[in-house]
């Protein structure tokens, strides 16, 4: 009996998974290599929705819509923490923050929480060959200097050798000069190594797929992209697609009046960059002179076309090399908000087990620290419609996910230096977030960064948000709730 297929990816923002034939069935099951099925996971750096296939009018992003068109793409997908070290170990290992322990940059699961296993480890323990390409583990101490080597990966890693300019002056300013900027669209030509950083992935990943054509076994590739991260830095060529006039501001640039100040991110990154430093913003509010809202925006915009242009060329190889019938594809980023069904990004680890046919972990107990292999996530396998099924086994009566939970570090009550980015010694409060589909619900509580124990009884602060009437989250309602119910599901 030939597999059953799906003619679907998996995009979720947040992934999207793409246009694959994946087969299911007993067959896969039985780890052979012949049935097996690639896995290319793209994981894009601060990417939030501003892509076609999410509705956005504006932004040119033709080779992701393309993919999202055959993928199932969820609307509504959260990060663990809005933190690239912390969510990338969170979705890559599929387990919580509270379970990573590392909510900074500064410590390595294996030694400081637990040995987990790693989406990358799994398929590598069952015959693949796995490969990072970019920024796919925060580099650093948070994958001990080696993004998880050997245990993620078959060979080492590839980094860009122009990553290293990102953060340099190679920025031309108004006066001629090079500047460490924000906004940084450049003349590819004119930059150390004419070069940048996510076109040698792309080609790096590019020779890979070749490589891997004719290999025995089957390949789980990774491309981290760097971009649309700050600083903007893209070919700019990408800045003509948006001329300024016909950029937009941000639909609600100000500060909500119930904000509690704990909420507040005072976006220090972003303020010590030179061309932002020479505006004299002021300090943690703002706000930002709205000629420059426009140029961050058009800046934004054209690095996710940047970025698109580099997707479609991975797409056209997997295409070309005639791997595209074999090969899942997942498409996240390790931050952003999507605004349907509710996912989190820690369910990337069961949903990708179980669309390659591997066995899906068992759930973590709690607590997991001493457990290698096990998932914190749900398999969502469910919200794949298998068209080409008559009957599917896997679609249950529950179309949608309930709570989506995520939580973000503090290191005061007020915004500070370092409130975007608090070490772990300096965490005094965090935020645990409930997403559903109707509201959004977030307790700020004290935090021993010691015992890594939040203290639930120790309320510094809450939000209440509801979609329908509120999407766009301005007006507070945790001072008019009980909020008892829905503290509840809040407790450990
Ligand atoms: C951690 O897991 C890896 C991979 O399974 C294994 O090789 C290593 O021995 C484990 N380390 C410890 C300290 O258990
Ligand atoms: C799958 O195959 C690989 C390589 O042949 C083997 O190492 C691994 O143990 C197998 N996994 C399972 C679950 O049978
Ligand atoms: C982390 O890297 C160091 C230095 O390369 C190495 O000695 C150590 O064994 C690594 N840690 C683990 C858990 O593999
Ligand atoms: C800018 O807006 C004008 C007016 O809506 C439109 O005609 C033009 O095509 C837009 N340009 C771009 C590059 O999107
Ligand atoms: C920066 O702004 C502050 C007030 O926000 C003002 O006192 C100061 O003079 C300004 N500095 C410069 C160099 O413009
Ligand atoms: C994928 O397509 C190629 C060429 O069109 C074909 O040779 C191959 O058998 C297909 N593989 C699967 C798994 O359908």
């Amino acid at each position: 009996m030939s597999p059953p297929r799906i003619g679907q990816g998996l995009l979720w923002l947040g992934v999207v998974l793409s246009s694959v034939c994946v087969a299911l069935g007993s067959e896969t099951q039985a780890n052979s290599t012949t049935d097996a099925l690639n896995v290319l996971l793209l994981i894009v750096d601060d990417l939030r929705p501003s892509l076609g296939c999410y509705g956005d009018k504006l932004v040119r992003s033709p080779n992701i819509d393309q993919l999202a068109s055959h993928s199932l793409l969820f609307q509504n997908a959260f990060a663990q923490q809005a933190v690239c070290a912390p969510s990338r170990v969170s979705f890559l290992t599929g387990r919580r923050p509270d379970t990573t322990r590392l909510y900074d940059f500064n410590s390595y699961w294996r030694v400081h929480a637990g040995n987990f296993s790693t989406i990358p480890q799994y398929f590598k323990e069952n015959g693949y060959v796995t490969m990072s390409v970019g920024k796919v583990f925060h580099p650093g101490i948070s994958s001990n200097h080696t993004d998880d080597s050997p245990y993620s990966w078959s060979f080492p890693p590839y980094h860009p050798s122009s990553e290293k300019y990102e953060n340099t002056k190679t920025c031309r300013g108004p006066d001629g000069e090079l500047h460490a900027n924000l906004l940084c669209p450049v003349d590819v030509l004119d930059v150390p190594e004419g070069t940048l950083p996510d076109k040698q992935s792309t080609e790096q990943a590019l020779q890979l797929l070749e490589k891997m054509k004719t290999s025995a076994s089957p390949f789980f590739l990774a491309v981290g992209y760097h971009k649309p991260h700050i600083p903007f830095r893209y070919p700019k060529e990408f800045q003509k697609l948006y001329p300024l006039e016909n950029i937009t501001l941000a639909p609600d640039p100000e500060v909500p009046d119930g904000l509690p100040p704990v909420a507040y991110n005072p976006w220090m990154d972003i303020r010590q960059r030179e061309d932002v430093q020479a505006l004299n913003i002021s300090v943690p509010y703002g706000p930002i002179p709205v000629d420059f809202q426009r140029k961050i925006r058009q800046s934004y915009f054209a690095s996710v076309s940047y970025l698109d242009t580099q997707v479609g060329r991975l797409l056209s190889a997997l295409d070309d090399l005639q791997l595209a019938n074999s090969t899942i594809i997942a498409f996240t980023s390790d931050h952003g908000r999507q605004s349907m069904d509710l996912v989190e990004l820690v369910s990337l680890f069961p949903t990708l087990a179980g669309l390659a046919g591997l066995q899906v972990p068992p759930r973590c107990p709690v607590p997991s620290f001493h457990v290698e292999l096990c998932r914190e996530g749900k398999n969502l396998l469910k919200h794949f419609r298998f068209r080409d099924l008559e009957e599917d086994p896997y679609l249950p009566g529950n179309p949608r996910e309930l709570i989506a939970y995520s939580q973000y570090p503090r290191p005061a009550d007020t915004p500070q230096w370092n409130s975007d980015k608090p070490s772990l010694k300096d965490i005094k409060i965090m935020g645990y977030s409930i997403r559903t589909i109707d509201y959004r619900y977030t307790v700020w509580v004290g935090f021993s960064p010691d015992e890594f124990l939040a203290n639930f009884s120790d309320i510094h602060a809450g939000e209440l948000y509801f979609v329908d009437s509120d999407p766009l989250q301005d007006h507070n309602m945790y001072n008019d709730s009980q909020g008892g119910d829905l503290f509840q599901l809040l407790m450990p």
